[in-house]
């Protein structure tokens, strides 16, 4: 079973660099990639922001923060992955999107090299075709948002995922301080089966009148002790992310149960994803 060492992420958003910085902080060389300009700036200054604020609360030490920062560099070009012992896809929930990358990176990193995708949603067996005989080397290994705080890390194996791959994915999450758990390959795995399904009925609540959203998140919060309302999560997690969560639940299940609410739709439309943009079910100036 080869070593991993160096850790390669492609996508600097929300999922990449929470993955990126937990994978330096954790002991690994770790290379974060973007194909969109500004995107590695702005995780390189979250970066800055969040480990600034682990030295300030003690978590950690300003030398362990120097180490972590050495082990930790961004990229504007795929081929500054082409070291990694497993490189972790964390860019936009599209399967076409995510095949070409897994295309290229086949070209690029050595034989033993993990292909790994922080999908959601979308058939591990699917995204696996991409990368032909390297099959066995595909895998599902999806993060939680805000990624250094979660624990999980949902670990889902394609119909080709060899044993070896599994074994080494699941020692590097725990190796970055995370429990794996098993989720077989169907839509949504076990977290979006059951999460987005009740997120998107919010959004019908909402549009159908029966509360306003605020009351939508208070009464969920304060009834289910949920640490946030579903509307605010859906904020949180990208409303563009949810509605495409939604169209893999819908197409794979085949059942229009899973079809994504109309309103949550007309959101994406007008641009309002959420946190990410400033705007969504609510507003973040700040951002
Ligand atoms: N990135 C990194 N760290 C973050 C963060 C972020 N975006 N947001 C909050 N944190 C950290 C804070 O730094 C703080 O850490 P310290 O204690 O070390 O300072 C800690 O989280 C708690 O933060 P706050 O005190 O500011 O706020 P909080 O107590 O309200 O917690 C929260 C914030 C952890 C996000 C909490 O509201 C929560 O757990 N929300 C639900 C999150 C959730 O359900 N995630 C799963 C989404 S579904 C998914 O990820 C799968 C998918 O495929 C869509
Ligand atoms: P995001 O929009 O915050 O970030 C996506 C990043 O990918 C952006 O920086 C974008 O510039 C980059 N990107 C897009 N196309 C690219 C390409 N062809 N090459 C290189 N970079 C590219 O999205 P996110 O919330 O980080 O989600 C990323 C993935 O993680 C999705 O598959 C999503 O379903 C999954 N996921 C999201 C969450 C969540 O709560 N947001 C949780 C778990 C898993």
């Amino acid at each position: 079973m080869s070593e991993i060492r160096t850790v390669g992420v492609i996508g600097a958003g929300q999922m990449g660099g929470g993955i990126a910085q937990v994978a330096a902080v954790a002991g690994f060389e770790t290379v974060v990639f973007d194909a969109f300009e500004g995107a590695v700036g702005k995780c390189r200054a979250l970066h800055d922001k969040l480990l600034a604020r682990a030295v300030d609360k003690g978590k950690m030490t300003q030398s362990e923060v120097d180490n972590a920062r050495k082990r930790l560099s961004y990229a504007s070009s795929l081929d500054a992955l082409r070291n990694a012992d497993i490189v972790i896809e964390a860019v936009v929930e599209d399967p076409q999107v995510k095949k070409d990358l897994f295309k290229q990176v086949l070209g690029l990193v050595s034989g033993h090299a993990i292909l790994a995708s922080n999908t959601s949603s979308i058939s591990i067996t699917e995204l696996a075709t991409a990368v032909g005989d390297a099959a066995p080397r595909f895998i599902g290994m999806h993060f939680f948002n805000p990624v250094p705080v979660m624990q999980l890390v949902e670990v889902i194996n394609g119909l080709a995922t060899g044993p070896d791959t599994t074994e080494r994915t699941i020692a590097l999450a725990r190796a970055m301080g995370k429990t794996p758990l098993p989720a077989n390959d169907r839509p949504g795995f076990v977290s979006n089966r059951v999460l987005m399904p009740m997120i998107n009925e919010a959004f019908y609540a909402w549009m159908e009148g029966v509360a306003e959203p605020e009351d939508i998140d208070g009464i969920m919060k304060l009834g289910c002790n949920f640490p946030m309302g579903p509307l605010r999560l859906a904020d949180f997690i990208g409303l563009d992310t949810c509605v495409h969560i939604m169209e893999v639940l819908a197409e794979g299940l085949n059942n229009p149960r899973y079809r994504a609410c109309p309103l949550l739709k007309q959101l994406v439309t007008a641009g309002r994803l959420g946190d990410k943009t400033g705007r969504g079910v609510y507003e973040y100036p700040a951002k």
